[in-house]
């Protein structure tokens, strides 16, 4: 079936896969920035600009393989107990990211999103990623879709109280409740859910991220820390997703 072969890269590996069995939309807890820029006695910010160039990188590479969404955990409700020079650095990021790079990611037809809560940060954050989804809006590759202040019980709880007031209002039957009309309150309402996840550095936990959407994913880890994180590994996880069989609860 060689050629049904999508994509055939010429290292060793030989990581190939084919059209129909690459993730739609793969996920990415992108952690170890902190470890990457200690293990060279740098600030931890360094590690999370080291950090931003691998997203560019790994934006280019899912585009290339035809993943059509990839959503980045880029900033979690959890985070701004971080000190406040690093949430500083890491609200500064997606404008430096946008600053360099969305000219690129116009040329490459990409869209660019965010989902969480838009409100609590700051106006320059938001100025950067508005004039992004405003200029790449028509594009139709990959959607680039930065959760930004993002984390999910918040957007479970939104929706459920948002449900709950139709209740009150008497315009909903707590019987009507079903899993899509819980879907449709989150703010993945548009995309499907992903396919794939993927976290780096070793840690194996979801640290509240699209608990939801994650429900019937694959996961795949590994111990590379997100600076350090490359094509090739991209490829690896894509790899080994189109070799497992998803049985969604059935046989
Ligand atoms: C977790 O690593 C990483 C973050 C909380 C931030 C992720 C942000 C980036 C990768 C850059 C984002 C770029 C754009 C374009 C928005 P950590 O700091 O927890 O690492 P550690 O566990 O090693 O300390």
């Amino acid at each position: 079936m060689l050629d049904k072969l999508f994509f055939k890269k010429k290292s060793p590996e030989n990581h190939t896969f084919s059209e129909e069995n690459i993730p739609k939309h793969v996920a990415i807890i992108m952690d170890g920035n902190g470890r990457w820029a200690r293990k060279r006695a740098m600030p931890r910010i360094a590690g999370h600009h080291e950090g931003m160039k691998t997203v560019r990188k790994i934006v280019k590479e899912a585009n290339k393989i035809g993943i059509e969404v990839l959503t980045l955990y880029a900033f979690s409700t959890e985070n701004w107990k971080r000190p406040r020079e690093e949430v500083d650095f890491l609200m500064k990021l997606p404008g430096e990211f946008l600053n360099t790079f969305l000219p690129d990611l116009i040329k490459e037809n990409v869209q660019v999103r965010i989902m969480g809560k838009k409100e609590l940060l700051p106006l320059h954050t938001v100025k950067a990623v508005d004039e992004a989804i405003n200029k790449t809006k028509n594009n139709t590759g990959l959607i680039l879709n930065f959760a930004l202040n993002y984390g999910s019980r918040d957007e479970i709880t939104a929706a459920v109280k948002a449900l709950a007031s139709e209740v009150k209002q008497g315009r909903l039957e707590p019987s009507q409740i079903d899993d899509s009309m819980i879907e449709q309150h989150l703010m993945t309402h548009d995309l499907n859910d992903p396919d794939l996840l993927i976290r780096t550095s070793g840690e194996v936990r979801l640290s509240n991220f699209m608990l939801w959407q994650l429900a019937y994913s694959e996961f795949w880890f590994t111990e590379v820390l997100w600076p350090d994180f490359s094509e090739e590994h991209l490829r690896e996880a894509v790899s080994q997703f189109a070799g497992r069989g998803r049985r969604y609860g059935g046989v």
